[in-house]
């Protein structure tokens, strides 16, 4: 079927299940399969290198369709180096590290918010399961809306800003406050420009913009609501992440970035296993190899895992079903943070893949590790939890877990692939562990 038509991956694609229909595709048939009659997908670690890491391949066309204008193209979408080079080399310095440590000052004005928001849940209705997913969303949302505009959104605070579009408010109120604002990244945006034109220059501003926030925020939720139900699903484990945290801080407000918080080893292990086994960019990365002037440099074929690849054919590697590859992941649909700490660790790793690899790889990890370590370690310093029942009254369990048979491990935290993950839940039930209070500021 997939030989004959696209119908095939798209289909399962619109199901949302396009990464659960990859691994079985690839448990039946082996390490390379076609999904369309141009695309193959790969299962190994060494296709991995093969793909990411080669100069000559860029990212396929298929990214194209989330350009805005013909001409119009974003650091995500842009196919040509030199376009994305540029791009990225001006955004280096505002997503590294030192950029991220002066950022973390904002980061926990946002995390107490959350605290807060959850000591006040606790006095006010002990017994109501909180929808995590709901709430990281917010959270996630607040700190990367402040990191892109230094402008505070308060989703957390406000439900007004919720439910309608504020991007333009923020795009220039950004753009009012001039170079000298106190956070850089859109004073970034005319060097940025690629069009002369002023109407596709907020354009490019809009798209870079709604990238980043996304690209910093529902990965970031995905993560950390995928990382609370294995929590609330796996008790060892739960045990032994809250004995390292609340060991090494004596306070909520000694949990910083630095030496004890990169120290502990067990948070980051519990961090990896969740973006293992739920990665928030859960499908196949699509590449292809780069048009070249020089045809002597096209006519050398690609080769990945010993396979000549046909110039044109859309290549790539499932995050999805490479991580649940049992020869890497051994007991893959198992949360066993340990598989990263263990003699052996080095197999899993090279395949471990959530933020991919090379040019296009995540810009944001450093960002993404910090925040989400001190958002896991604050809320475990002052808060218990147990599962609670989701809104159809059943014990934490997603509300589509048997759609069409596709998800029926029951003990796995469930995204809907469309390209970032979309999920919800788990609900989860609050104890203050020394009793304290929220202020009141949200219920
Ligand atoms: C757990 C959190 C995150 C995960 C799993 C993740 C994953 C990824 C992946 C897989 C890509 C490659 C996408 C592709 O090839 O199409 C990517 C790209 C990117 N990510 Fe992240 N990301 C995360 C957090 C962040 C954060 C917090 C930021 C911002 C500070 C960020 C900024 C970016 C940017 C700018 C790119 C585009 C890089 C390029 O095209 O050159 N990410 N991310």
């Amino acid at each position: 079927m997939a030989k004959l038509s696209d119908f095939y991956g798209a289909f399962h694609a619109a199901n949302t299940t396009l990464h659960l229909k990859t691994l079985q595709d690839h448990q039946n048939f082996g390490s390379v399969i076609r999904q369309g009659p141009n695309k193959l997908v790969f299962n190994t670690s060494s296709a991995l290198h093969d793909i990411y890491q080669n100069e000559r391949i860029t990212k396929s066309r298929a990214y194209l369709v989330t350009q805005r204008a013909p001409d119009s193209y974003g650091l995500f979408n842009s196919l040509d180096k030199t376009i994305h080079q540029r791009k990225r080399k001006l955004l280096g310095p505002i997503v590294n590290d030192r950029s991220t440590q002066a950022f973390e000052t904002s980061m926990h004005r946002h995390i107490d918010v959350f605290i807060q928001d959850l000591l006040s849940l606790c006095q006010k209705k002990p017994t109501t399961p909180v929808n995590m997913s709901e709430k990281f969303t917010y959270l996630t949302i607040d700190i990367m809306g402040e990191f892109v505009f230094g402008y505070p959104l308060n989703l957390q605070k406000n439900e007004t800003y919720r439910y309608r579009s504020i991007l333009r408010k923020m795009i220039q109120s950004r753009l009012a406050a001039g170079p000298n604002a106190k956070h850089n990244l859109f004073f970034m945006t005319d060097t940025l420009r690629v069009s002369d034109d002023d109407e596709m220059f907020i354009e490019e501003i809009r798209s870079e913009a709604t990238f980043l926030l996304s690209a910093g925020s529902d990965t970031m939720s995905t993560c950390l609501s995928a990382l609370f139900f294995y929590l609330s699903r796996n008790a060892d484990c739960y045990q032994k992440l809250t004995a390292e945290i609340r060991s090494k801080f004596s306070s909520s407000d000694s949990i910083i970035g630095g030496r004890h918080l990169s120290d502990c080893n067990y948070l980051k292990a519990c961090i990896d296993e969740a973006l293992r086994m739920s990665p928030p960019i859960a499908g196949t990365l699509w590449r292809e190899q780069i048009t070249e002037r020089n045809r002597e440099v096209e006519a050398a074929p690609v080769v990945v895992d010993g396979h000549i690849i046909p110039h044109g054919t859309y290549i790539g590697v499932n995050t999805y079903a490479l991580h649940h590859n049992e020869t890497y992941f051994p007991d893959a649909f198992t949360f066993k943070p340990e598989r990263f700490l263990e003699k052996g660790a080095e197999q899993a790793k090279k395949a471990f893949n959530p933020f991919s690899l090379g040019a296009r790889g995540c810009m944001g990890r450093q960002m993404a590790y910090l925040e989400l370590s001190l958002v896991v370690a604050k809320v475990l310093w002052h808060f218990d939890f147990t599962r609670g029942l989701d809104e159809t009254g059943r014990l934490g369990e997603s509300t589509y877990w048997k759609l069409r048979g596709w998800r029926e491990r029951i003990d796995e935290y469930q995204i809907y692939d469309i390209f970032g993950a979309k999920h919800q839940g788990p609900w989860l039930i609050f104890k203050s562990r020394r009793g304290e209070e929220g202020d009141g500021a949200s219920t």
